[in-house]
């Protein structure tokens, strides 16, 4: 059976083909529109999935849509009911969004794709991360959590999966309904502290490390624990509810002090800078408190030792690692997309199973489900610029491109299919050495243009991760697609110094070698040079750009940025200018 899944119009579109129940592809249609976070419907995702799998949009068996788009629209029109008339001015951007292109989903589909409209089908959008979540994990039988903004109404949900006698099952017990959600708790400071929502929450989670939670007493009055062991959230302090032009209120603001204009860079030697890092510590600490809260209540009530976390909300590494460590569950398993691209996947997946009753089979533990890389476009395409390029076999290039890393110099690394979801996971990379500040520092200035911050995150292998990090049990595991923080072992900080975050934290990749064979083998050619097989690994993008797809972007960032060596298959261009290359004997010692 052939089940093509799409997710669209909110955040981060995608596509994925399922075959005979095994994902064949997917890809987020930002990598291919090179527009970053694309929301539009996926044309291109679904172009390129239908190509590279040989299929005819007329031989797809079903097509499913990730959310209930009617129930979407239910819910923006009643909430914008609810609170007529302090919401008359986002009401016509409501509906014009929705009516726009939300609630015909099923006529676009039939439209793009020529596929007749009995063959659309719609999964509620929480089953979508419950199913993405679940059903590509190694695990048979779990409790399940999702938590994200929102998506019809639910924005939190708990239940458990069962894969047993080739039948699944997927049951979602109980929900969270908007306007509850800790996906908007967390947004709506994102706003607040002057990063753009949907994309920069990750940032408020990199500035709470710089903080100290002083302000949860204040947070504390926003969320209210509920005896079920859920939340609300106090309407008072939020308007996402009523206007689509600010997330929070005048009392919220009467509570953490004014907020933060975008522009204005945070500096933490200031008492302001340290007000907002204390106020996304404060944050941190209580979603942290209440999502162990919650998986806890949720391990008691399974009694499993296994739990698939997904929706945006499980890429907060910090609240994973707690979650593992404190709420009774062995194995914490959070997918490489567990946001909304991840649902296009999820969809398909908890179609095949669930609506069409396919027999249950696995699915392969990775993220390479994307375009793959062209090495003999990067040959062309550098040998027509005047860049010097070298073929080299496996072994030889892996030992040259080791010696470059050692030498303290940064590789844009591709190999073969594209991540699906937001990490770089090995597949497409910008390597360097993990030692010093200065390749921190260099990489912050030269190449990503970020806030100073952010930290930078190590690849090690798999059976070196608890040597240099203090990684719990089933810590591995969370790591295998860098969903956990885990604290750097003390006496390894000053010699990672620059993947080690502020608070002596690194959010790693334990990376086993069936995965990313040829990053595994370059990990143990580097730590035979240096002793330590750590790698720093980083997205293969500049700010606001997505990551690069084929090897003709990866040329161009290449080309633009300071990155001194390019990798693709086998070929390997050096940048004729050297930038000053790192000591790394004074860096290591
Ligand atoms: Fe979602």
């Amino acid at each position: 059976m052939k089940i093509l899944g799409i997710s669209a119009h909110y955040h981060d579109s995608a596509a994925a083909l399922v075959v005979d129940g095994v994902p064949v592809c997917a890809v987020q249609e930002e990598r291919l529109s090179r527009h970053k976070n694309d929301s539009g419907f996926p044309i291109g995702a679904i172009e390129w999935c239908l190509d590279h799998a040989r299929i005819d949009p007329a031989d797809l068996d079903a097509v499913i849509f990730y959310e209930r788009s009617m129930l979407k629209f239910e819910r923006i029109l009643t909430s914008a009911l609810r609170a007529f008339p302090s919401s008359w001015r986002s009401f016509p951007n409501a509906i014009k969004n929705s009516l726009g292109e939300k609630v015909w989903v099923r006529g676009i589909i039939s439209s793009y794709l020529g596929v007749p409209r009995n063959k659309i089908f719609f999964t509620g959008h929480h089953a979508s991360h419950a199913a993405a979540a679940f059903l590509t994990s190694p695990t048979r039988r779990a409790a399940i959590l999702t938590a994200d903004g929102v998506g019809e109404w639910a924005t939190l949900t708990v239940g458990h999966g069962e894969r047993a006698n080739g039948t699944t099952d997927i049951t979602l017990l109980r929900e969270v309904r908007y306007p509850h959600s800790l996906g908007l708790l967390y947004s709506t400071f994102t706003a607040y502290l002057g990063f753009a929502v949907n994309e920069d929450e990750y940032k408020v989670m990199g500035l709470a490390a710089y903080g100290r939670p002083t302000m949860t007493e204040q947070v504390g009055k926003l969320i209210r624990r509920t005896p079920d062991g859920a939340f609300t959230l106090v309407p008072e302090y939020f308007e996402y509810q009523t206007t689509a032009a600010r997330s929070y209120s005048s009392r919220f603001i009467d509570l953490f002090g004014p907020p933060r204009n975008a522009y204005e860079p945070i500096d933490l030697a200031t008492t302001e800078g340290q007000r907002y890092a204390d106020c996304a510590a404060s944050l941190q600490r209580v979603l942290e408190d209440t999502l162990v809260d919650i998986a806890r209540t949720l391990h008691r009530e399974t009694g499993l030792p296994d739990l698939c976390f997904g929706g945006g909300v499980a890429l907060n590494g910090v609240a994973n690692a707690r979650i593992l460590t404190e709420s009774g569950f062995e194995r914490v398993f959070v997918p490489p997309a567990p946001g909304d691209a991840g649902c296009a996947l999820g969809a398909a997946l908890y179609a095949d199973r669930i609506y069409f009753h396919n027999p249950d089979r696995d699915v392969p533990d990775h993220p390479f489900w994307g375009p793959p890389v062209n090495a003999a476009e990067l040959a062309q395409a550098a040998r027509e610029d005047g860049q010097g390029v070298e073929e080299l076999d496996e072994g030889p290039l892996i030992e040259r491109v080791a010696d470059e890393l050692a030498a303290g110099r940064v590789v844009g690394w591709m190999d073969g299919a594209c991540e699906f979801g937001p990490r770089a996971l090995g597949h497409r990379s910008i390597l360097a050495a993990p030692h010093s500040i200065e390749m921190r520092d260099r990489l912050n200035r030269d190449i990503k243009y970020r806030e100073e911050f952010r930290p930078f995150a190590p690849v090690v292998p798999i059976e070196a991760a608890t040597r240099y990090f203090d990684v719990p049990p089933g810590g591995v595991r969370l790591s295998r697609f860098m969903s956990g923080v885990f604290p750097v072992r003390r006496e390894w900080r000053s010699q990672l110094a620059a993947i080690t975050h502020v608070d002596g934290s690194a959010r790693l990749q334990a990376l086993e070698r069936g995965m990313a064979p040829r990053l595994y083998a370059l990990l143990e050619a580097y730590g035979r040079r240096t002793g330590i097989p750590v790698l720093l690994n980083t997205s293969f993008n500049v700010a606001g750009e997505p990551i690069v797809n084929r090897a003709l972007e990866g040329y161009s960032t290449f080309r633009r940025w300071g990155i001194d060596a390019l990798v693709a298959g086998p070929t390997l261009v050096m940048k004729h200018v050297a930038s000053p290359v790192t000591s790394l004997k004074e860096a290591v010692a």
